[in-house]
């Protein structure tokens, strides 16, 4: 969603901006624009274009853009088409106020109606354009009580600005009054500063900032912040200043790489391995005393003892790993468990139940409707005098230092390195081990499961990263291969059942946001209650079929797609049954619970490389936005 980049310091502005733009494009955007001021002149050269970042370069192109001090913005349209009188950074009408800003201003209306009156004249559509406006309200108003152009009136107005704006938003704002100084400010949308030498940088993510420096203070929700190349002073929503250490980056946090891989999701693909060994070596250890290895989360799981039910949030992908935990965690930790999408949860909350824990599922630790839906959840919990009703937290999330990190004490940090394709790949594998060892520890905790039986899971897990690579490159081959009949396709059935419905699932989201091909994921055998009406021979189904209690059934469904004439895809191990299949794309034979974490391999790689034949935008999709920081 919305990127935001903001320096102040001695450097030129317009390169370390343009840096910083591009290492956010993952996030999603429909244009781009920068704002620069010069602190001679006091003047602000704004430039802004639609489609890609390349293009605000071309239009840039080499133009000698004086000025250590800028902002600058990748545009998620939310209020307003994306075009260029709609791209950020927007200014107020004397010129000399710039803003960008990454969010939702809920009372625009209203405040742009109440400024309508006072003669001011809008040139966009977004809700963002009355932000300037009102700071430049403000400056007037603070200028009649003498106060003098500098960086601190700039964010005396900005929080008074602020305290009127409903909704969530980081901002960063210029001022030719002030022209070294930036103010930013956050509510419910991410920003980071970064502290370089004798500069500073703030962006919405950490790959903005990491070719700048590696020293970083995230911003806290509701704080506010004057950054010069002096110095930077945080403030809280009571006005009080903040001092805290700043922290390092870690190199997974930094690195934005391809190597030589033609799409970062292809390379996320590939990465698979890796998330599964960094996983294994972060959470398993082996008990000195027995020998036997065990899930070592960081934090007590004592607590698990009085929990008696589980409720999950999530939404798009996480919801999927999600769904596969819930499996896990009511047939093998026997432990009662409801999914939510977080965007539901949020409006229509189930009764509340004692002894239960929450998790928040979410890949980027930002998307709003889970940051929402959690917040909900600790307000209503925390509001009862009842330790049986209080909030018992977890977040699954790859990014600790982010909204649900701050929001949530107990973490379980998937480790699975910055994913900068818009399609969740490695995340989702690394949120689903994190739901394994999950299970184990309830079962472990719980007494429902043998240690044979926990010891036979952990050893399946313990050798999936050999598998992986074996299963990665065998279906690259394949899936490319099929990519080419199957590109112009229109519809994709997928067809799973018990722990891989999720997984069929997941198979058709990942084809939809990439290749825009209309794809529905069933529970197999809900086929006959309706959706067989869609089968013909222009409509293949894809059917997980893993060896376990419902293999058979599923077949069964398959044979009934093949009966309607559609080209019959298996995801399953070559044995009796599988045969039916038109193209087998073969799975190793694993215990039934793994098998998601087979199974989804060659889907992801079929909807890579649909998409790639296509010749689509695989790694930024339209439309989509890597990190949903609205509702
Ligand atoms: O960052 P999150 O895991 O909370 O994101 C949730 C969804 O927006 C995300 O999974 C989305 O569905 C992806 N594009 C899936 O590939």
């Amino acid at each position: 969603m919305c990127g935001i980049v903001a320096v102040t310091g001695y450097k030129k502005a317009l390169p370390l901006l343009l840096n910083g733009l591009e290492k956010l494009e993952y996030r999603g955007y429909d244009s781009a624009g920068i704002a620069v001021i010069n602190s001679e002149t006091k003047n602000i050269t704004c430039n802004k274009t639609e489609g890609k970042l390349k293009n605000l370069i071309n239009n840039l192109n080499d133009k000698n853009i004086p000025g250590t001090v800028g902002i600058g913005h990748t545009r998620w349209a939310t209020h307003g088409k994306p075009e260029v009188k709609n791209a950020h950074p927007h200014v107020d009408s004397t010129g000399t106020i710039a803003v960008v800003q990454n969010g939702i201003i809920e009372n625009f209306q209203d405040l742009k109606n109440k400024l309508e009156k006072e003669d001011i004249i809008f040139k966009s559509d977004t809700d963002t354009e009355v932000i300037p406006h009102l700071i430049q309200r403000e400056l007037n108003t603070l200028s009649k009580l003498k106060l003098e152009n500098n960086g601190s009136t700039l964010l005396v107005a900005v929080r008074n600005v602020i305290s009127d704006l409903e909704g969530s938003y980081a901002l960063a704002v210029l001022w030719s009054g002030a022209p070294t100084s930036l103010v930013v400010a956050r509510k419910q949308a991410p920003l980071i500063i970064g502290l370089g030498e004798g500069e500073f940088i703030c962006a919405s993510d950490t790959p903005a900032i990491a070719n700048f420096t590696n020293i970083i203070l995230p911003m806290e929700d509701e704080e506010i912040a004057l950054l010069t190349p002096l110095g930077i002073e945080i403030y809280d929503s009571n006005n009080e200043r903040q001092y805290r250490n700043p922290v390092s980056l870690k190199v997974s946090e930094q690195i934005i790489d391809k190597m030589n891989f033609k799409h970062f999701m292809l390379k996320e693909i590939y990465d698979q391995p890796e998330t599964a060994k960094n996983w294994l070596e972060n959470y398993l250890i082996k008990n000195s005393e027995n020998g036997r290895y065990q899930i070592n989360y960081p934090f007590d799981t004592d607590f698990f003892e009085e929990i008696e039910r589980v409720d999950i949030i999530a939404c798009g992908t996480s919801k999927h790993a999600a769904m596969v935990g819930s499996f896990l965690l009511e047939q093998f930790s026997g432990i009662p468990t409801n999914v939510y999408f977080a965007s539901e949860f949020r409006y229509s909350p189930p009764p509340l139940l004692p002894n239960t824990l929450t998790i928040g599922v979410t890949q980027s630790g930002e998307t709003a409707d889970t940051i929402a839906a959690m917040d909900m959840e600790i307000k209503r919990r925390s509001s009862i005098d009842d330790k049986k009703f209080k909030p018992n937290l977890i977040a699954i999330t790859n990014r600790k230092e982010s909204s649900i990190g701050r929001q949530v004490s107990k973490i379980i940090d998937i480790c699975a390195g910055i994913e900068v394709g818009v399609a969740a790949t490695k995340t989702f594998f690394a949120q689903l081990l994190s739901f394994y060892g999950l299970a184990i520890n309830f079962a472990q905790v719980k007494g429902t499961k043998s240690s044979n039986e926990i010891d036979q899971l952990i050893s399946e897990l313990i050798n999936l990263p050999p598998l992986l690579e074996a299963l990665i490159d065998k279906h690259n081959e394949s899936s490319k291969k099929l990519a080419h009949d199957f590109f112009n396709i229109k519809d994709v059935i997928f067809l799973g059942r018990g722990i891989n419905y999720p997984i069929a699932l997941e198979g058709a989201l990942k084809l939809k946001e990439i290749s825009y091909i209309h794809a529905a994921g069933y529970p197999a055998g809900e086929m006959k209650h309706g959706p067989i009406a869609l089968l013909d021979k222009k409509v293949p189904v894809i059917s997980i079929a893993s060896p376990g209690e419902v293999f058979d059934k599923v077949i069964s469904n398959a044979q009934e797609a093949k009966a309607r004439d559609s080209y019959l895809i298996g995801i399953a191990p070559e044995c009796n049954g599988t045969e039916i299949f038109d193209c087998l794309m073969q799975i190793p034979s694993s215990n039934e619970w793994v098998t998601p974490l087979l199974n989804i391999i060659p889907l992801q790689l079929l909807s890579y490389h649909i998409a790639a034949h296509r010749g689509l935008d695989v790694d930024q999709p339209r439309n989509l936005a890597k990190s949903v920081t609205v509702e």
